[in-house]
């Protein structure tokens, strides 16, 4: 374990204000841990009070969590309920008129709707997809730019019980494929292009070129939002406009009451193999997760401004976009655009127009505003926020400390918020009214996750040294099967020698307090700008690339995303002499992994080698690849490498 040892020594402590505490949904250490104690007490009974004052059922469960099938975890099985009535027909009779959307768009224009109109909009949606065959148990793949219509869509699908797949927008037709495919979906929504950053991207075309490779003749309808008005090629019989689908339906449509397992959408995620993995959710658990998070770490109240500024296409996006703030009743900003256009003050000033109360964001956008216009925010009115929050990747404690003092003027808590695509919602994270915060740990976990640090063999560690985060008992909001392919579900998150432990696929540690602090992936998986990418996955793409025999990507510390991605490329022929012709090469697989993955697996560093260091089994020794990537000496032992020889013509390579 000696590679995942902590270096980190972070010693400044922020106890929240006693204006906030008392405020606080969780006030109080002490409130905190009288959770926690319900928890271990009663854990399925704690739950089931939870499901029960937390959502509306159509029909109550009499059961909440079976684990007779582990890992094949069930949660208020018997129960029907349905998500979309949960956020929206419930908020009528109180909120109807509350806005529940402020959408702003790339060139500044704002748009809002109330619960009533996007009640009404999802269901004529929901309606219209009705109209095309599609319902309970149906995949509908989502490609759609931030908007409201990306919400419309999700909630409507939910509403009909259709099972959502979202594909964020940067990604490629080959990506959109294979996601397609593996979903075997009916259907794919689109808009003609996307706008950001005052730049039009186009959408729908990607959405051909991917229909075109062939293997999708379960899509029978493609519908499309016009946001660009850009004439796009069309295919009759199976694109149909959004607003022709749409206008003619009515804005009544009865929810389709569905049970609590009924899956509720796919999110693909990259893991170790090639193959991104189809994280399958459910309804209950997944909702129930995501409202008690908003109660307890975003604090959330009725007068708040809920801002998120993930896109749909991540988990974040469902979690604190498309389903939580909505359950909640809550008012939140939607944003189509990029932090940096036309500057970097795009953020704060919305934060100013919109007098946002919280704001959620990632790390490598905080990193990227403080290199781009650290003074900036200062030039805003940002006494609106109370609550800060990060999330994806860990965040080095100086840009902690610029987001608390600088955007936050020491008034805010932030909750550094740790959790995965697989476990729906917050797991380890502030409850902010109840704990102090330290830059850079994400504190202890939510009342009734129960997270610890193993070894190897599955036995828990308490020292400083760290080892496997996992979490011990099943909980609502989890993962429940990959899609179509559970045996790997169960492999890569429930080993063997793990003890029936949820393996989270992160080092952490634990300090004297028995805060976490995330060190890193355990797994062939880099971050980078938060964005889970597999080194497998851009490997195998620089592989289908004609020049090339022989690939390893590994990870390097970035200023801005987090982690870099350096590719070692073994080219089918020789080695290029040239520095200009080895330059021009690494440009052209840089653009084609780039084109195959899309924009964020672009590696930044192509280095070229007559092949690559192994051991004498053929294991590719990505250790050592790290080491050299990083400029490090190389003190492992490595006489069992098939060609030592290699690693300096590597250290030496551009
Ligand atoms: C991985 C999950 C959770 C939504 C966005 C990312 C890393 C996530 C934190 C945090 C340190 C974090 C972990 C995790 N991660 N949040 N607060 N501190 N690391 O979801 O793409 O499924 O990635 O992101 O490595 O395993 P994801």
């Amino acid at each position: 374990m000696s590679n995942i040892e902590s270096v980190l020594n972070e010693v400044r402590v922020f106890e929240p204000s006693a204006e906030f505490v008392k405020q606080a949904n969780v006030s109080g250490m002490q409130a905190y841990q009288a959770l926690c104690k319900a928890a271990e007490q009663d854990y399925p009974g704690y739950w089931a009070n939870l499901a029960r004052e937390t959502l509306q059922w159509k029909k109550p469960f009499t059961k909440s969590l079976d684990e007779s099938n582990a890992p094949f975890f069930k949660w208020f099985e018997d129960g029907e309920l349905n998500v979309s009535y949960n956020c929206l027909d419930i908020h009528l009779a109180e909120r109807a008129e509350k806005t529940a959307i402020i959408f702003e768009s790339d060139d500044g224009k704002v748009s809002k709707v109330s619960y009533r109109e996007l009640h009404g909009r999802v269901s004529q949606f929901a309606n219209g997809l009705k109209s095309r065959g599609i319902g309970k148990g149906d995949r509908v793949v989502i490609y759609l730019p931030m908007s409201i219509e990306a919400v419309v869509a999700m909630q409507a699908c939910a509403r009909i019980g259709a099972i959502h797949s979202v594909v964020f927008g940067g990604f490629s037709a080959k990506s959109l494929h294979e996601r397609i495919t593996d979903a075997k979906a009916c259907a794919v929504i689109t808009a003609d292009a996307q706008m950001r950053g005052g730049k039009q991207m186009p959408l729908k075309p990607i959405v051909d070129e991917a229909l075109a490779t062939g293997g999708c003749e379960s899509v029978h309808s493609v519908i499309v939002y016009r946001r660009s008005g850009n004439n796009v090629e069309w295919n009759d019989g199976l694109d149909i406009w959004w607003h022709d689908l749409f206008n003619s339906q009515p804005t009544h449509c009865e929810p389709e009451w569905v049970g609590a397992e009924h899956p509720l959408f796919i999110l693909y995620t990259s893991g170790s193999t090639g193959r991104p993995k189809g994280v399958q959710h459910s309804s209950a658990g997944y909702l129930l997760g995501a409202m008690l998070s908003m109660k307890w770490v975003f604090d959330y109240k009725d007068s708040d401004i809920f801002w998120c500024t993930a896109d749909v296409g991540w988990v974040t996006g469902h979690s604190y976009v498309a389903y939580g703030p909505l359950a909640m009743g809550a008012t939140q900003v939607v944003f189509e655009s990029v932090p940096t256009y036309p500057d970097a003050g795009r953020f704060w000033k919305m934060v100013q127009d919109h007098k946002v109360t919280t704001f959620y964001t990632a790390p490598t956008a905080i990193r990227s505003l403080i290199k781009l216009g650290g003074e900036l925010p200062k030039q805003y009115d940002l006494s609106s926020l109370r609550l800060l929050g990060t999330v994806g990747e860990p965040i080095n404690p100086e840009a902690w400390m610029w987001y608390y003092n600088t955007v936050g003027q020491g008034r805010c808590p932030i909750v550094d918020t740790w959790w995965q695509t697989e476990t729906g919602s917050h797991m380890i994270a502030p409850l902010p009214g109840a704990m102090p915060i330290k830059p850079g740990s994400c504190t202890l976990p939510l009342p009734g996750i129960m997270a610890s640090i193993v070894n190897e063999a599955g036995d828990e560690v308490h020292d400083q040294h760290g080892g496997f985060l996992v979490i011990k008992r099943p909980f609502p909001s989890q993962i429940r099967t990959i899609w179509g392919d559970p045996e790997r579900y169960r492999k890569s998150y429930f080993p063997e020698e793990m003890h029936g432990y949820y393996l989270a696929g992160d080092s952490a540690h634990r300090d004297d307090d028995g805060y976490f602090w995330i060190m890193g992936r355990i797994d062939d998986v880099l971050k980078v700008s938060g964005h889970r990418l597999g080194t497998m996955e851009i490997e195998s793409a620089l592989v289908a690339n004609p020049l090339v025999a022989e690939a390893a990507v590994v990870g390097k510390p970035h200023e801005i995303k987090g982690e870099g991605i350096v590719a070692y490329v073994v080219l089918k022929g020789s080695r290029p002499s040239d520095p200009n012709k080895s330059r021009e090469i690494a440009e052209d697989l840089r653009n084609w992994v780039s084109k195959t993955i899309g924009p964020i697996a672009k590696p930044d560093e192509i280095r070229f080698g007559d092949n690559l260091p192994k051991t004498r089994s053929g294991k590719i020794m990505r250790r050592l690849l790290r080491a050299i990537a990083n400029g490090e000496e190389i003190s492992q032992d490595v006489s069992t490498l098939e060609n030592p020889a290699i690693l300096d013509q590597l250290k030496n390579a551009i």
